[in-house]
C-alpha cells in the first residue's frame, strides 16, 4: 500500500494505520460497523477490515477505482502486510461489496420545481421506482404496465407520460379484476380513485415524500435493497455492483440484507 501511495501522491496526509487502529479500538468492538463517509485512500476501511470491523465507505472521486478497490483487495487477499498487518497478525479474507450511486432520481426545473432527472431513461427510471417502492423489477414483454411485481397478483407500471382519464380507464380495463397496480407517472387528471384495481402516484410527490431531510437519525428508507447473490453477473438500477470476496472475485449485489451472506 505504501507503494500504491508513493506511485501517486494525490493525498496531502495519508493516515498511519497506526492511528486508525488507536481510534476504531477506543470507539468500537469487533463486528461494529466503522463509517467514513470520505475514504480518501481507504485506510479507514483497511484498518477496519483487519481488526474483524464491518466498514462502509464513500468516495466520490476517481481513486475510489484506483486506490481503495485495488488496496482492500490487498488487504483480503493477505498480500498487504504493512501498516497493522503484522501487529494483528492480519492473513487476508473477507470481502466487501461495491457499488456505484445513481445520479440523483429527481432535480429541480429553472422554476424550483421538483422533476425526473432527464439522465434517466426509462429502464432506470422504472427499476428505480421499483426499488423504492418495494417491487421487484420484472418487466413483462406481454404487457407494457407491467414493469416489476410484488406479488403474483399485484404489479407496478412507471410512465413519465401525464395520463389523461381515458388512459386511465384503458389501463384499469387491461388490468382487470384479480389484478392490481401501482401506477406511477409524471402527472394525471381525472379523479385516481374511480379506478378499484388502480392505485395512482406522481412520481416527484412518491420521491420526495420517502426523502428525509434534517434528521439526527437516518434509517435507510429503501425497500428492496440490492444484495450478494453468490454467482450471477451484476448489473443494478444504480449501476453495476460489484461484491468481491475472497476465493470469489467479483460477483453480483442481488437481494437480502446489507450485510447478510456477503462481505466479510
Ligand atoms: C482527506 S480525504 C479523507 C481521508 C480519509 N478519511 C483518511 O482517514 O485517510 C477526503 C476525501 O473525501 C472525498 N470527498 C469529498 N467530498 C465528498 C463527498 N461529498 N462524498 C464522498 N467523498 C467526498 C475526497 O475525494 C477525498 O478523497
Amino acid at each position: 500500500m505504501l507503494q500504491l501511495l508513493a506511485d501517486t501522491p494525490v493525498f496531502d496526509n495519508p493516515k498511519p494505520e497506526a492511528l486508525l487502529e488507536r481510534v476504531i479500538h477506543i470507539a468500537t468492538n469487533p463486528g461494529d460497523l466503522v463509517l467514513d463517509s470520505f475514504a480518501g485512500s481507504g485506510t479507514t476501511g483497511a484498518v477496519a477490515h483487519k481488526m474483524g470491523r464491518r466498514w462502509i465507505m464513500i468516495e466520490l472521486g476517481e481513486h475510489c477505482h484506483t486506490h481503495i478497490i485495488p488496496r482492500l483487495r490487498k488487504v483480503i487477499d493477505g498480500e498487504d502486510q504493512g501498516g497493522i498487518s503484522q501487529a494483528v497478525n492480519w492473513k487476508g479474507g473477507g470481502g466487501f461489496r461495491y457499488y456505484r450511486l445513481a445520479p440523483s432520481l429527481l432535480q429541480q426545473d429553472r422554476w424550483g420545481q421538483w422533476v425526473i432527472n432527464k439522465e434517466y431513461n426509462a429502464e432506470m427510471l422504472a427499476a428505480a421506482i421499483c426499488k423504492l417502492e418495494g417491487f421487484t423489477y420484472a418487466p413483462s414483454d406481454a404487457h407494457y404496465w407491467q414493469h416489476g411485481t410484488s406479488t403474483e397478483n399485484d404489479f407496478i407500471y412507471v410512465t413519465t407520460q401525464s395520463l389523461t382519464p381515458e388512459q386511465l380507464q384503458a389501463i384499469s380495463d387491461e388490468v382487470g379484476e384479480g389484478r392490481s397496480l401501482l401506477v406511477c407517472c409524471s402527472a394525471f387528471r381525472g379523479d385516481a380513485d374511480r379506478y378499484p384495481n388502480l392505485t395512482v402516484k406522481k412520481i416527484p410527490k412518491m420521491v420526495l415524500s420517502r426523502c428525509e431531510w434534517g434528521h439526527d437519525d437516518y434509517s435507510l428508507n429503501v425497500e428492496n435493497l440490492p444484495m450478494a447473490s453468490p454467482l450471477e453477473p451484476a448489473v443494478t438500477a444504480s449501476g453495476p455492483a460489484l461484491n468481491v470476496r475472497k476465493g470469489a472475485k467479483a460477483v453480483d449485489a442481488g437481494q437480502a440484507g446489507l450485510f447478510d451472506g456477503g462481505g466479510e
